[in-house]
C-alpha cells in the first residue's frame, strides 16, 4: 500500500522552495482523469475500444473523415461538460508562483488553458517564461488542441490553424470555412511530426532543477524522453501516477496516487 502522499516528499518539497528553482512539470492525460476526461490506456482506456489506425493517422482521415470526426466530435462534447480538478488548479498557481515554472503537456483538452487563463496576477518573470512558449496559452502543447482545427487541404484562404470551440457540430465532417473543403482537428496524429518549435522549448524546459512528470503511461516520444534528458542535466525527478511505468524505476522521487491529490497536498505543504 502506498503512504500518505507527503510521507516521502520532503526533498521534493524542500526543492521547490528554493527561491530560483526551475520546475517544469509534463503532464498527460491521467491528470484530467479526475475531470471525467477518458484516459488513453488501461483498463478503461480509449485505446481500449477504439483502434488508433482507424481514428488517429491521416491515412485513416483520408479514407473516412465522418467516422474520423464523429470520435473527435464525441470527444468534444465529453470534454466541453469537463471542469479542471486541483491538479490543473495548483499547476496554473504555480505558474504564478514560481518565477521559473515551465508546463508541457501531451494533453489536447484544453483544461490547464482554461485553469492557466484564470491565473490574472503572475509575477512579471513568470509572465516572461509564459512568453516563452510557443503559443499565447503559456502552455507546451506536444500533440496540438483539440479545439484548434485546420484546413485539411492547407488553401491559401485559411490561416495555418484557428479556434473553434463548436459542440456540436452542424454538420460533420465540418468545413473550412474559407474553401469549403474539410477541416482537420489541430491534433497530431499517430505518424505526424511534432512541430520541432514546440520540441524544442520541451527540450530547452526539461533542463531544469526539478522535473516531475505526470499521469502519463511514459510510452509515447518523444514525451517520454524528456525525464532523461532532464536527469542527465541534473534535475531531481519525480514521477505523480497511481500505477508504475516504464519511468518508475529511473526516478528520484515515485508518489503513487492520483495528480489531483499529490498536488493538492504539495501546494499546501509549501
Ligand atoms: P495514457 O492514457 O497512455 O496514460 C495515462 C496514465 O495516467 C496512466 O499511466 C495511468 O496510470 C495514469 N493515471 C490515471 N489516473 C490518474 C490520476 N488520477 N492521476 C495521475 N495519473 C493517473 O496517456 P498519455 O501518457 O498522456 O497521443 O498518452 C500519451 C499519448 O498517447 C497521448 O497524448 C495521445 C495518446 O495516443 C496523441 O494524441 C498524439
Amino acid at each position: 500500500m502506498p503512504g500518505p502522499p507527503l510521507a516521502q516528499a520532503g526533498p521534493l518539497v524542500e526543492r521547490l522552495r528554493r527561491p530560483d528553482a526551475r520546475i517544469t512539470v509534463l503532464t498527460g492525460a491521467g491528470v484530467s482523469a479526475a475531470s471525467g476526461v477518458p484516459t488513453f490506456r488501461g483498463a478503461d482506456g480509449l485505446w481500449k475500444n477504439f483502434r488508433p489506425e482507424t481514428l488517429a493517422t491521416a491515412e485513416a482521415f483520408g479514407r473516412d473523415p465522418k467516422l474520423v470526426w464523429e470520435w473527435y466530435a464525441w470527444r468534444r462534447l465529453r470534454i466541453a461538460s469537463c471542469e479542471p480538478n486541483d491538479a490543473h488548479r495548483v499547476l496554473a498557481d504555480w505558474s504564478r508562483r514560481f518565477p521559473r515554472f515551465q508546463l508541457i503537456t501531451q494533453n489536447v483538452d484544453g483544461l490547464h488553458e482554461r485553469a492557466f487563463a484564470k491565473v490574472t496576477d503572475r509575477s512579471a518573470a513568470a509572465e516572461a517564461t509564459a512568453r516563452r512558449a510557443p503559443d499565447a496559452s503559456g502552455v507546451i502543447r506536444l500533440h496540438g488542441s483539440i479545439w484548434e482545427v485546420l484546413c485539411w487541404r492547407g488553401c491559401a484562404a485559411s490561416p495555418p490553424r484557428w479556434r473553434d470551440e463548436t459542440v456540436p457540430f452542424k454538420e460533420i465532417p465540418p468545413r473550412c470555412l474559407h474553401c469549403g473543403d474539410l477541416i482537420r482537428p489541430g491534433v497530431v496524429w499517430f505518424g505526424e511530426p511534432l512541430d520541432p518549435e514546440i520540441v524544442g522549448a520541451a527540450t530547452e524546459a526539461a533542463d531544469c532543477d526539478v522535473f516531475i512528470t505526470a499521469g502519463t503511461s511514459a510510452v509515447v516520444y518523444p514525451a517520454a524522453g524528456f525525464i532523461d534528458i532532464a536527469r542527465r542535466k541534473g534535475a531531481y525527478t519525480v514521477e505523480i501516477n497511481p500505477e508504475a511505468t516504464p519511468a518508475t524505476g529511473t526516478v528520484d522521487l515515485a508518489l503513487r496516487r492520483g495528480a489531483e491529490v499529490v498536488f493538492a497536498e504539495l501546494n499546501r505543504g509549501l
